[in-house]
């Protein structure tokens, strides 16, 4: 599996569980706390992969890459803002949904310009390290999971 499906995978997994989120009801509080837990650690392990072995390697390609990797890095902080948001709200909460469609529309735009534009753009320019790359990202993955797991 090269860089960009991996991160693909990704993608459909922090999806899956937002859709299964959004599904849920206030009664269902064990299944939103576990289901936030998942995404929190899924989204932060993905968007940290990216920043240290795609990222840095796109930003090198000229001054468009690098304000395109700005705009990204700007909008994983983003996402992070509005995850500690959701956080906050207790998930018996009537205003627990509106934060989780709040954050899924930042976390939709981010997804889909990844998809549309920066990866095509990645396999346009660094096709030839994509395989490589998609070999650190699944060993990265693994590490901090596990790193999770003896939280
Ligand atoms: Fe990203
Ligand atoms: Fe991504």
């Amino acid at each position: 599996m090269d860089a960009i499906e991996f991160l693909k995978v990704d993608h459909a997994h922090v999806r899956d569980l937002v859709g299964r989120m959004t599904a849920s009801t206030a009664e269902q509080l064990d299944l939103r706390h576990q289901l936030f837990e998942l995404l929190r650690q899924e989204l932060e392990i993905h968007t940290r992969i990216e920043e240290h072995l795609l990222y840095p390697v796109i930003e090198r390609q000229g001054s468009h890459e690098q304000e395109q990797v700005r705009d990204s890095l700007e909008e994983h902080q983003e996402m992070r803002d509005r995850l500690a948001q959701l956080a906050k709200i207790d998930p018996s909460d009537q205003h627990w949904k509106q934060s989780l469609i709040e954050f899924n529309e930042v976390l939709e735009h981010h997804l889909s310009d990844e998809e549309e534009d920066l990866f095509p753009r990645a396999r346009r320019e660094i096709g030839s390290e994509l395989e490589q790359m998609g070999g650190r990202m699944y060993q990265e993955k693994g590490d901090r999971l596990r790193e999770y797991s003896l939280r």
